[in-house]
Order: structure tokens, then sequence, then C-alpha cells
């Protein structure tokens, strides 16, 4: 148990799939989180979900690739809550599939500008309340996509590896002054994003439980007790980490 009463965490991409989960396990462990996501519906239900089961959750419609809006997720978290101290950026996209030579440039500029830019937007506007409150930590999803090539998501690709980038140069500058920064690198996860997956190429997730060596795909809350243990005390000395969650599936 982590033990985050009185925190406040941010979770964004938490109406859905490894967000909804990692918030609702920031939320059981005392956290109050701000749910940011695109998808209005679909947030408020989390937040419901959180309530229901005691704790406590806002909802900001945010767009993560939008500065003012990561600006305003963090302004919501002091706002309701009187600070920030923990945030998971992990809202993505997974954008269309296709080799390099025939990926559309507007589709790498969305998959970069959610999942790169929307990171490093939301550390910057993360960190400093951060630094103001006396410390916290940051947690921003890569995926096995960021460490080893698959083909046909180059821009997914780029995103990640460029994930993991912004985490070890975050980690370097913010570790001395009380904020820890690591990635959370993701094997397949059970999720919408996979689902979409599974009815456009049902045998790439066929594929993807076999070359898993536990046997089957993550689920999301296995996702969200990473990252909720590189937010707790039991990961102080832990910081520029890119951790590997995915069965075995890079071993
Ligand atoms: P998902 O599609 O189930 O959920 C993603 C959430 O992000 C959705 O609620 C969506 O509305 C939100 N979102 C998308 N664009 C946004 C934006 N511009 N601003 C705010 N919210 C936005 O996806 P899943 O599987 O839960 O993925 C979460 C993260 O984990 C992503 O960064 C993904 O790349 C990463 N990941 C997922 C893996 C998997 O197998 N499911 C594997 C490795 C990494």
């Amino acid at each position: 148990m982590a033990n985050f009463d009185g925190k406040t965490a941010i979770v964004t991409g938490a109406s859905g799939g490894i967000g909804e989960a990692a918030a609702k396990r920031f939320a059981e462990e005392g956290a109050s989180v701000v749910v940011a996501d695109l998808k209005i519906e679909e947030g408020e239900a989390t937040v419901a979900d959180i309530e229901d089961a005691g704790g406590e959750a806002t909802f900001v419609e945010t767009d993560v690739s939008d500065p003012a809006d990561a600006g305003a997720m963090v302004d919501a978290a002091v706002d309701e809550y009187g600070g920030l101290d923990f945030a998971f950026n992990n809202a993505g996209i997974e954008g269309e599939r296709a080799a390099t030579s025939d990926q559309p440039v507007d589709n790498f500029e969305r998959v970069i500008g959610v999942n790169l830019k929307g990171v490093f937007l939301g550390m910057r506007a993360e960190i400093p309340v951060m630094l103001e409150d006396g410390g916290g930590a940051v947690v921003n999803t890569s995926s096995i996509a960021g460490q080893v090539g698959f083909p046909e998501i180059s821009p997914y690709a780029a995103s990640k590896f460029g994930v993991i980038g912004l985490t070890k140069t975050a980690a370097l500058e913010y570790s001395g002054e009380g904020v820890r920064v690591n990635a959370v690198c993701p094997g397949v996860i059970d999720t919408p994003m996979v689902a979409q997956s599974r009815e456009d190429d049902p045998e790439s997730i066929e594929q993807a439980t076999a070359a898993t060596p536990v046997g089957r795909l993550g689920e999301p809350e296995e996702i969200g007790d990473a990252a909720v243990w590189l937010c707790s005390e039991d990961a102080s000395f832990v910081t520029g980490e890119a951790m590997t969650v995915d069965g075995g599936y890079t071993s």
C-alpha cells in the first residue's frame, strides 16, 4: 500500500484504458485525482466510480497537446485540492499504421503532438507546482515500442522513444530538488486501444499474446500498479528509469 492520503494526482488519458485503471488505483491509495481527458462522458464515469468507492476526483476536459489545457489541468489540481504531488502523463494515441515511406505527414504530426508534445507540456506545467510544494513524482507513459522497433508505427515509435528522452532529461534536472521523473513501458495491454487493433488485425493480437512469455495480455491495472509504485516512497531512489512492464515480451 502506497498511502497517498492528502496527496493529489493528475492522470491524463483517464477516461479509459490504462489511465482509468491508474486513476482508480491512485484514488484507492488515498490520493485526490484530477481525471484529464478529451472524452467527457467516460471521464465523468471514471470520477463517479472513484466517488462511489469512497475516493475523491474531478474531471477536467483536456487536450494534452494544447499548452493552455495542460496549464488548466494543473490549475484545477491546485484550485480543487491545494497542490500537486503526482502526475501520470499517460494520454496517447496509436495513429495510422503504415510503413515509414507511406506515413501521412499529418498522422506523424498528430501522434507526436499527443504522445510526445503532450508529455512535454504536461511536465512543463506540473513540475513548477511540485517544486513549489516541496517535491513530487512524475510518471510518463512510454511503451515497449519506445525501447525496440516495431514495423509500421514510426510516428508512435518516435514519440515513445522521445518520451524516454524527456523523462531522463527531466529526471536529471529536477531529482535534486525532490521531483523524481520516471517512465513506464507497457507491453501489450488489454485496453480499448488494443481492442481497435484486434478489430483491424486479429492476428496481430494472437501474435502478441504468443510473444508474451506469461501467456496473456497485460491488464490496465498492472500498469496502474507500476505508476503508483513509481510515485510511492518505496521508489524513493528510482528516477530517470524506464520501467518495462510487458510480461517478458522484450526479454
Ligand atoms: P486507450 O485508447 O484505451 O486510452 C487512451 C485515453 O487517452 C483515451 O481515454 C483517450 O480519450 C485519451 N486521449 C487521447 N488523446 C488525448 C488527448 N489529446 N488529450 C487527452 N486525452 C487524450 O489507450 P491505452 O491503451 O489505455 O493507452 C494509454 C497509454 O499507454 C498510451 O500512451 C499508449 O500509447 C500507452 N501504451 C498502451 C499499450 C497497450 O497495449 N494498450 C502498450 C504500450 C503503451
